[in-house]
């Protein structure tokens, strides 16, 4: 359990000054209340519902569960009976009730530096309302699935709020992801509608969404699934300018009149065309706590993603709760998260989190290295950002430039920086808490998962004293526990599985169209538990580190990857017969991936095909899991029953020639062979 001091030693405080202004100002504080969080959740959970604005209330308890696979069909319930919309406490409560129509929502700034719009809250409720009436007007109601495959534009955060005004459920997609997993993403979905843009540069890299929209689509059809709308967004192309309520300059420095946009005037509409006519008023869908508001998959480890399923009441008390305490939000503040909103970062905290609360946030199109290295810091001072989260991937590669790109910016708004998405070396922690946030501002490692909907294992800036690389201790409402193999509790300092044995209002509720599969995934291995897939150490101070995973998963810069998803690309190549992946360190995007391939009789390996391999790969799933290495692996370690050693592959990924116990491989001089033929440089 939580200890009820906090330690004096080998720990890390921010300034006191954010104690004066702190919503949790110490540890006893945060204990306190995590106490009452755990044995009173409907009080602690209805102080949070008392901010928002609810049709109608809810009737019985607040959360209803079942966690204990052996006592029937597992389920998460919050708020039953009530009946709210989320975007209508985004943006109506926020301007009409507590009147900060004219606050900044988002300052976007593009790709291109001096490329900048500003939203108010009122501008983005009338967008979201002319597009949920051009939604309405294309047909989609109540419960339908809208696909959105968009870059980090404002009108990504419209369309995705205008689903949640009609109660049609967004299922977002990555641009980063390739035609081939949109199409898979679409059907699995079953999605109606394709929101998309003509493209966008990435840093001097222009990507032509519309043609990769496309291809997605012609597969869908291929594949018996016709999908009859696609709506343009034209981000880089003229049109641009004419959106409807711009008084605002558009984007203009990279313009691109000569991008080649496929049109199919059968299935194409243009966003602009559509807005223009569209009302900007429309009454929100009254819909009930647990009816779904999105779907996004995840990487499973049968290689098949997951459509992780959120709902709308308990995913919006969450996101809105962890927001204000995690970043420890103030009115005034200006906080800017990193990520993309193809991720769950982005869904809970750019857009839902950040805006139930009526803040402003900076929405950022671009990369941290372009033009220079500078970039992140340099809109931190434009900005005056108080409030910084990224990744640590983002930090280690910034920190290979040293400190002064960041220290030809003052940095002086600065008050709480985080991370997410991975374990932080204590290396790139201390880069982080010494160079930019000199020394003034508690970072918080927040550790939590598409399925948990928001932070679950976080410090608190003014509360919680820091231990460089440990995410802290729980959220509220949040129970961790640490499992041995057999399922015990393991109490004290301890390692092993981390579970949760609560639910908390932001857990995911279903794989979408595969409950059975979200109840295997997450409640088989420990009945009356939620599993992580995480593996975590508990110190004696009762402070949580996260080890990685423990499942065939890869971080790859902050995103998960299953071996088998990359694998079965691979085997897709009529060139290779059995492919097995694993994750080699990597000293900025954490893992990389390092694949063996067995090739069919009679094909020989060469730079062609490990060329086409890496293509293979890059089509099938997006760049984020292209291979850094392919080595050509005649035969394959396994055991005696056929099952591939990953264990003895990632040390031979390594070089690492301690390979523990191999008394149950079949053919110890596979492993040899492998050795001598490593890869040493990266494809
Ligand atoms: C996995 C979830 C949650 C948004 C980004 C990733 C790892 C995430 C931390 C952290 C250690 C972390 C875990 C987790 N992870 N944050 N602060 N410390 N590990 O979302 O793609 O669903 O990945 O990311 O392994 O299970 P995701």
């Amino acid at each position: 359990m939580i200890p009820d001091k906090a330690p004096k030693e080998d720990v890390f405080h921010g300034s006191e000054d954010l104690k004066k202004e702190a919503h949790i100002t110490s540890f006893e504080n945060y204990k306190e209340l995590y106490m009452k969080s755990i044995e009173n959740p409907d009080e602690f959970w209805g102080d949070v519902a008392k901010d928002f604005f609810w049709k109608t209330k809810h009737t019985g308890q607040f959360l209803d569960y079942n966690f204990d696979v052996t006592k029937g069909e597992i389920f998460v319930k919050c708020m039953e009976g009530a009946s709210t919309n989320i975007s209508y406490n985004l943006l109506d409560r926020n301007v009409h009730e507590r009147k900060l129509g004219d606050k900044v929502a988002f300052y976007w700034e593009g790709n291109e530096p001096g490329d900048e719009l500003t939203v108010t809250y009122r501008e983005l409720l009338q967008r979201v309302c002319q597009f949920a009436n051009v939604l309405k007007s294309q047909g989609v109601k109540k419960g339908d699935r809208v696909s959105i495959y968009m870059p980090m534009v404002v009108e990504l955060v419209v369309a995705m709020l205008a689903c949640a005004r009609i109660g049609a459920v967004h299922s977002i997609v990555f641009a980063g992801f390739s035609a081939e997993s949109l199409c898979e993403r679409i059907m699995d979905s079953q999605c109606s509608l394709l929101i998309t843009a003509d493209g966008f540069y990435r840093g001097d890299k222009l990507i032509n969404l519309k043609l990769l929209a496309d291809e997605a689509l012609q597969k869908c059809r291929d594949k018996g699934f016709p999908i009859e709308k696609c709506i343009m967004l034209k981000h880089l192309s003229k049109e641009a300018e004419e959106t409807s309520l711009g008084s605002q300059s558009p984007p203009a420095k990279r313009s691109c009149p000569d991008l080649q946009v496929p049109w199919n005037p059968e299935v194409d509409l243009c966003w602009h065309a559509l807005v223009r006519g569209a009302s900007d008023e429309c009454e929100p869908e009254w819909c009930g706590s647990e009816d779904p508001l999105f779907i996004l998959y995840t990487s499973g480890s049968t290689g098949k993603p997951k459509g992780v399923l959120h709902t709308v009441s308990g995913y919006m008390l969450y996101t809105a709760a962890t927001f204000k305490l995690v970043f420890d939000y103030q009115l005034d503040d200006v906080y800017w998260c990193t990520a993309d909103i193809g991720w769950i970062t982005g869904h809970s905290y750019i857009t839902y989190g950040p805006l139930a609360n009526g803040a402003t946030s900076v929405l950022f199109e671009g990369l941290p290295t372009y033009p220079d290295v500078s970039r992140m810091w340099e809109i931190v001072d434009k900005y005056h950002v108080t409030k910084f989260y990224t990744a640590p991937t983002a930090i280690r590669l910034l920190m290979k430039y040293g400190s002064e790109p960041v220290q030809k910016y003052k940095r002086e708004s600065l008050k709480v920086l985080g991370t997410v998405g991975e374990p932080i070396n204590p290396e790139a922690w201390q880069w982080y808490y010494n160079v930019v946030g000199e020394r003034r501002c508690p970072i918080v490692d927040t550790f939590w998962q598409t399925e948990t909907g928001g932070h679950v294992l976080t410090p608190l800036p003014a509360a919680t004293p820091m231990k460089p690389g440990s995410a802290t201790f729980p959220f509220f409402g949040v129970v961790p526990a640490i499992l041995n193999e057999s399922g015990e509790e393991l109490e004290g300092p301890s390692e092993g599985y981390l579970v949760f044995k609560q639910p908390w209002p932001g857990v995911m509720r279903t794989v979408y169209g595969n409950h059975q599969r979200f109840e295997t995934t997450y409640f088989k291995k420990f009945p009356g538990y939620y599993v992580t897939g995480d593996g975590c150490r508990r110190d004696k101070d009762g402070y949580y580190w996260i080890t990685g995973r423990i499942d065939d998963m890869l971080n790859v810069s902050g995103h998960l990857l299953s071996t088998a998803e990359v694998e079965s690309a691979l085997v897709e190549h009529e060139a290779v017969a059995e492919a097995a992946v694993v994750g080699r360190p990597h000293p900025v995007k954490g893992e990389s991936l390092y694949c063996f391939v067995t090739l069919a009789d009679g094909v020989t390996y060469n730079r062609t095909l490990e060329a086409e391999l890496k293509k293979q790969v890059r089509e099938k799933i997006g760049a984020i899991a292209t291979p850094d290495y392919i080595q050509n692996a005649p035969a394959l370690p396994k055991t005696r029953s056929g099952k591939i050693m990953r264990r003895v592959l990632r040390k031979i990924a390594c070089d690492e020639r301690d390979l523990g116990d191999i008394s149950t491989l079949a053919d110890s001089s596979v492993v040899e062979q492998l050795f001598q033929n490593r890869c040493c440089t990266a494809v």
